[in-house]
């Protein structure tokens, strides 16, 4: 992967393969927009440093109403994304030697990394963290949003909610970041995949080797 490839790839007559469906690319923007949503919602409740983000957003009221139902609608969404992508991030061979060169994929030396698959090592990590902290989150959050529920003798199990909380929270948001920074500035052709559902057969074949070819001989099959 090169760093200087940051602009958005210009339309060509270039060969595409189809990377994401309808289905999975509305799955995935129902995640993007609802874990957006809650993570600007949740930073105005975290620290009154942030809080004028309540207050563009509605207010503290509206705030604290939307963020555990926009939050059940996200787990909802990891729920849809896991029962559809989960069987393409488990853990191969492949990726244990992937992790084993990091450094080379840190140093942009793609040459040097084994052939991918649909995702590298690095995407399934991210996943399993949206999903792992979506538990998290959802079962912390219930006893945050009905404190009034846990009796007087349980109290002390509040503050060990919120810190699952947040610890959950920043878990996904250090994997968020990284998500958006490689999937928009560091592949913009991963970014046009997941807006138009197809990306360059060039592109991947240099990044995804092992899922182009899958695809390209699944379609000779057909023929
Ligand atoms: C809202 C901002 C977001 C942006 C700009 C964004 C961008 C992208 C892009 C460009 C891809 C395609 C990468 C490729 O095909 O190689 C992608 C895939 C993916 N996205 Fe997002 N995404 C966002 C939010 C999220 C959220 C909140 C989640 C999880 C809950 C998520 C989960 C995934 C997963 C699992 C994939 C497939 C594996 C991967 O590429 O990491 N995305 N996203």
């Amino acid at each position: 992967m090169s760093t200087r490839d940051v602009s958005l790839p210009k339309a060509s007559s270039e060969p595409e393969i189809v990377r994401y469906t309808l289905t999975e690319r509305i799955c995935h923007w129902v995640n993007g927009i609802s874990y957006v949503y809650c993570l600007l919602t949740g930073l105005a409740l975290f620290t009154p440093m942030l809080f004028w983000i309540a207050a563009v957003l509605g207010g503290g009221a509206v705030v604290r109403f939307w963020h555990p139902i926009v939050g059940v609608l996200f787990v909802a969404a990891v729920y849809w994304m896991h029962s559809i992508w989960q069987k393409d991030m488990k853990t191969t061979e492949n990726d244990l030697k992937w992790k084993a060169q990091i450094k080379d994929y840190i140093e942009n030396n793609d040459q040097k990394m084994p052939a991918q698959g649909k995702y590298n090592f690095g995407q399934k990590q991210f996943f399993w963290i949206m999903v792992y902290g979506a538990i998290g989150l959802l079962l912390s959050g219930l006893f945050l949003w009905f404190p009034e529920m846990v009796g007087r003798s349980w109290h002390w199990i509040l503050p060990i909610m919120i810190f699952i909380h947040e610890v959950s929270a920043l878990a996904t948001i250090a994997g968020f970041m990284i998500h958006v920074y490689m999937g928009v500035f560091q592949e913009p052709e991963g970014f046009r995949g997941i807006i138009s559902g197809r990306v360059p057969a060039s592109w991947a074949r240099k990044y995804h080797r092992l899922w182009s070819d899958q695809v390209s001989s699944e379609s000779k099959t057909r023929k």
